[in-house]
């Protein structure tokens, strides 16, 4: 018998979507509607309870195998991804592209090849290419989750702030984000993160502001339904959350900003310009932090207001409640079908 998941009781209830949550892989949040957003946060309730024992361990996943390929950089989400498969017993292996075949030549589908025949029941990938894992899941047979490709998408990242605002906000399981304010601010133009966090959020009900100087600013983005500004004091004015984003020299060819100090002059978070926010505003980042450009370390370690360990803590309950239903299938649990 397999064994099965314990169910939070709210996370049964969704009777717009029958099935809770019928997709094979998460690549984006742009396919999930509002009720299976809602139904993996609801899901990552019973890990954050968990993770706060001192036994951390349950054995759902014993006997699988994930598989994570990142192809860049990450400290929070790989560690974070790791250290989720092995608290749930799978046995989790990471493949780092530095030290991989990638290094000699070997195409993206030959690697993904390779990985499908290790026989892997879930692979999670990390990409510098917008798309690259959209490619990697229509050639592997398991399950494939997004751990941020390109400028594109990072699903499990948008997730974890989801259920980071809702725990900060004391909101129960099952709550939406109706009524909360959220500024993102920073380089929106190259962030994955914030363009996730703009569809789960507004998916959720929150009103969302997105700050940035023009040159980092995406054209077509009002039509994702956010309000534009580029006056940092104007975006924060009332805000609920203040969310900061790092500015990505790696993903720019050319000056897309005057100086580093010039940008934390005009869009640099410090304790003074918090202050235009509402007067309970929480801080969140992704990291990593450029601290004293897009945020300053008052703000950043500031018990009350910031929320940047607790994004952390939540990072590791997400991504349990994702590699633990997308896994559903290949365990058999009762009731899995997938579309
Ligand atoms: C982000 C990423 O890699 O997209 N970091 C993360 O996953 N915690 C943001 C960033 O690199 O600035």
């Amino acid at each position: 018998m397999p064994p099965s998941a314990p169910h939070t009781p709210a996370a049964r209830a969704y009777p717009e979507g029958g099935l809770a949550f019928p997709h094979r892989d998460l690549t984006g949040i742009g396919h999930l509607a509002r009720h299976e957003i809602l139904y993996l946060l609801d899901e990552a309730e019973q890990w954050v309870a968990l993770n706060r024992q001192p036994h951390k361990r349950a054995a759902l996943l014993a006997g699988l195998t994930i598989i994570n390929a990142f192809f860049e950089n990450s400290t929070r989400t790989l560690l974070s991804f790791e250290i989720a498969g092995k608290r749930l017993g799978a046995d989790v292996v990471n493949m780092h592209a530095a030290t991989s075949s990638v290094k000699k030549g070997e195409t993206l589908i030959d690697t993904a090849m390779t990985l499908n025949a290790m026989r892997a029941d879930a692979i999670v990938i990390r990409h510098a290419s917008s798309g690259a894992v959209r490619l990697i899941a229509g050639k592997v047979d398991c399950p494939v989750l997004n751990a941020g490709d390109g400028q594109h998408e990072h699903p499990t990242q948008a997730l974890l702030d989801a259920l980071t605002i809702r725990h900060a906000l004391h909101l129960p399981p099952g709550s939406d984000l109706n009524g909360v304010t959220v500024t993102i601010c920073g380089d929106i133009l190259h962030s994955r993160v914030a363009r996730s966090n703009i569809l789960a959020l507004t998916a959720l009900g929150a009103r969302v502001r997105v700050c940035a100087p023009p040159a980092l600013m995406p054209a077509e983005i009002a039509a994702m339904g956010v309000d534009v500004f580029h006056d940092f004091d104007a975006a924060l004015a009332g805000a609920d959350v203040v969310m900061m984003l790092r500015l990505q020299q790696e993903r720019m060819q050319g000056q897309f900003i005057p100086s580093p100090r010039e940008y934390r002059h005009l869009y640099g978070l410090t304790l003074d310009r918090l202050a235009r926010a509402a007067p309970h505003a929480l801080v969140m980042h992704p990291g990593p932090m450029n601290r004293g450009i897009e945020i300053d370390s008052q703000v950043a370690d500031h018990a009350a207001r910031s929320l940047i360990t607790r994004q952390v803590e939540s990072g590791v309950a997400i991504r349990m409640a994702c590699l633990d239903v997308l896994t559903r299938r290949a365990r058999a649990v009762p009731g899995w079908v997938v579309a």
